[in-house]
């Protein structure tokens, strides 16, 4: 060895590890970097070089040490990206699916059950006149049967004919529009859905639900109309076997008035012993028979016309289905995907 030029074998060393860049770079580390690596070997001459060139000699190891180590460590970065890639066994990233909120998915349901009987799916301003609101609906200003729809009012400047500006209490306010939309001539089926809004929040009620409101308007409609079109929606919401129940009520639009319910589908309507119903049965909303002073409000003769008239809240009506078990309609509102993503 003392016979060849030092900084030549230096050199060597730095082509050589270029042809072997192929091997592991640990390995080349061992063989080139190690206790009795090659560059060790080359350094060990620095004996045999004159004094004079001793300080050039030592410049020239310091870089081919540093080039070496570079070369190595790219090796290295090279051959982890490389195993990162091409990991087979790694598990898939799988991205997350949603899907339409159960509160969508009922309407729909609601909406396609009575289009099946001819009912038309609409749907009308959710921020309303007071007009369409309570007035055209026999409850003139100031009547105090408003008070049971604890009314959110925006505030703008009212309007000489249609009065203030409310956030829609209920879907009634469909009625007479459709009336209008229609020219004033029956039949008119109508099945509004829309969100509405209450000065409440419990367990129960959400300031902001959903109510489905359903119009029939023709020569000779009757009572029995209404209470066939309700069991005919209790057995295809609930399920076969479902009762509608109508009672006596009071409602300013309707005369006569009541309130509707369905048979519990966990004890049958029975009653006994169901913590789920108490009595056998469901309370879910109103209807009636549309009053001639709502009628006329929609321009339509009412010794020539009558019709009937239902409404109530999605949510409710569809937390009282089979299975679902939920007690708080405030969940569906949350946010909250554990819960979402059940249904
Ligand atoms: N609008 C009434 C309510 O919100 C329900 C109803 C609709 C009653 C149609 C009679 C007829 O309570």
């Amino acid at each position: 060895m003392s016979q060849q030029d030092p900084l030549q074998l230096c050199k060597d060393l730095l082509i050589q590890i270029d042809q072997e860049l192929d091997q592991n770079a640990e390995s080349l580390r061992i063989k080139y970097l190690g206790k009795n690596g090659l560059f060790k070997n080359v350094s060990a001459l620095i004996k045999n070089v004159p004094n004079e060139q001793k300080k050039a000699f030592g410049q020239e190891l310091n870089q081919l040490k540093n080039k070496l180590e570079n070369k190595i460590a790219d090796l290295e970065s090279q051959q982890k990206q490389t195993k990162e890639k091409i990991d087979l066994t790694l598990p898939g990233k799988k991205h997350q699916v949603g899907h339409i909120h159960p509160i969508s998915q009922a309407i729909e349901e609601i909406s396609q059950i009575f289009e099946k009987i001819g009912f038309n799916r609409v749907r009308y301003p959710e921020v309303d006149w007071d007009y369409y609101v309570f007035e055209a609906l026999n409850m003139p200003k100031n009547h105090p049967a408003r008070d049971e729809w604890e009314t959110f009012f925006v505030d703008t400047q009212p309007d000489p004919k249609m009065g203030k500006m409310v956030m829609t209490t209920h879907t009634s306010n469909g009625q007479v529009r459709e009336m209008e939309r229609l020219k004033s001539k029956p039949p008119i089926r109508m099945i509004n859905v829309a969100r509405t809004y209450r000065r409440q929040s419990d367990a129960t009620h959400t300031q902001m639900f959903h109510q489905f409101e359903g119009l029939v308007i023709d020569k000779g409609i009757n009572i029995q109309h209404l209470k066939g079109t309700l069991d005919y929606f209790a057995e295809s919401f609930y399920g076969p076997g479902t009762k509608s129940r109508i009672r006596p009520f009071h409602f300013k639009f309707t005369e006569p008035s009541f309130e509707v319910d369905f048979s519990c589908h966990i004890c049958g309507g029975t009653g006994k012993n169901c913590r789920f119903c108490k009595s056998g049965w469901h309370e879910v909303g109103g209807a009636g028979m549309v009053h001639p002073n709502v009628l006329k409000a929609g321009g339509i003769d009412p010794d020539i016309y009558t019709g009937f008239a239902f409404g109530w809240g999605v949510e409710r009506t569809y937390t009282l289905k089979k299975g679902l078990n939920i007690d708080d309609i405030r969940l569906f509102y949350s946010g909250n995907l554990e819960f979402l993503e059940q249904f």
